[in-house]
């Protein structure tokens, strides 16, 4: 962390990988903005997984029955609505939820054991970023992976790529992958969701300062950035930043850093990539997949992809 943090800010433009937004503050943040009314995604996906979750499970058993391991599980909140439509299929279901966070395992566990009787849950504490590997699937079972919540848009297009063929050659094939992805839409709809009227994507994005404060002793000032959303078409991201209002200088003493902004300098701490019709489907087939059926809303927001492991 310190070694990745050195070399984001001392770089021109300046930048701090996103995954540092998920300390406890973050994680609640997050679950925060996933309620705001500007934040269509999680409502919308939500509203899809609601309405065609069963066709969803049946399509990815086939004949058989499942074993279901979801990426970057988090709360596990929209997943309960697939794991009860796989239980009304089957006796009983192994659910892996796969997180960096284990307090964020632990209370999911709780509540879907208290929820959905029939479903034995077993969390893995682990980064599938980097190696990820599976158990054989149980006889007669087919294992289907949930990568759900447009997490593989935080990703820069090679590493989304590299992430699903990690998964892929853990998978045997006939196996599938549940992928929620985010759309290109209106520009103005696509900043709203990034820069709510409440502020609340402000605090998580700033948050990131607060934790250097934090973990490394720095003196951000948190007054003096202000977040930034910002719609980058070439690239069909959205931008998250944070700008200097003044001259100032930062000092990061575990770190030994004394970094000097000049106003309007800004920290590039996240994309989010919003893919254009076909993008996706193009993605699955060079990592090893077939895109078997779309799911979307009536206003084509959002995507959830069955994709096979061929
Ligand atoms: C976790 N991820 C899918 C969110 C997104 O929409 O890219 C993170 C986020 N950043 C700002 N708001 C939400």
């Amino acid at each position: 962390m310190a070694a990745v943090v050195t070399e984001g800010l001392l770089s021109q433009p300046r930048w701090l990988p996103a995954w540092l937004f998920y300390d406890a503050a973050g994680s609640r943040l997050f679950d925060q903005i996933t309620d705001l009314p500007e934040y269509y995604l999680t409502r919308t996906e939500r509203a899809i997984l609601t309405s065609c979750g069963d066709e969803m499970i049946a399509a990815a058993a086939r004949n058989d029955a499942l074993h279901i391991v979801e990426l970057g599980a988090g709360s596990c909140d929209k997943t309960r609505i697939l794991l009860r439509a796989a239980v009304e299929r089957q006796d009983t279901l192994l659910y892996e939820p796969v997180d960096v966070s284990a307090t964020a395992l632990a209370e999911a566990e709780e509540r879907i054991q208290a929820e959905i009787p029939g479903v034995l849950v077993c969390p893995r504490v682990e980064d599938y970023t980097h190696q990820f590997t599976l158990d054989p699937p149980l006889h007669g079972h087919r294992r289907m992976v949930l990568y759900i919540g447009s997490s593989i848009g935080n990703f820069e297009p090679a590493d989304a790529a590299s992430v699903l063929r990690n998964v892929r050659s853990a998978l045997t094939s006939g196996d599938s992958l549940l992928l929620g992805i985010d759309l290109v839409k209106d520009e103005g709809t696509l900043l709203d969701a990034y820069d709510d009227g409440a502020g609340v994507t402000a605090e998580f994005n700033r948050n990131i300062l607060v934790r250097l404060n934090r973990e490394f002793g720095a003196n951000f000032d948190l007054d003096a950035f202000v977040h930034r959303a910002v719609w980058n078409a070439s690239q069909s991201r959205i931008e998250m930043h944070l700008e200097s209002r003044i001259l100032q200088t930062v000092r990061i003493p575990s770190l030994d850093l004394n970094l000097c902004f000049q106003p309007g300098e800004t920290i590039h701490t996240e994309n989010s990539y919003k893919y254009q019709p076909g993008q996706a489907e193009a993605l699955l087939k060079s990592t090893g997949f077939e895109s078997e059926h779309l799911w979307t809303d009536d206003r084509g927001w959002f995507a959830v992809h069955l994709a096979r492991a061929v």
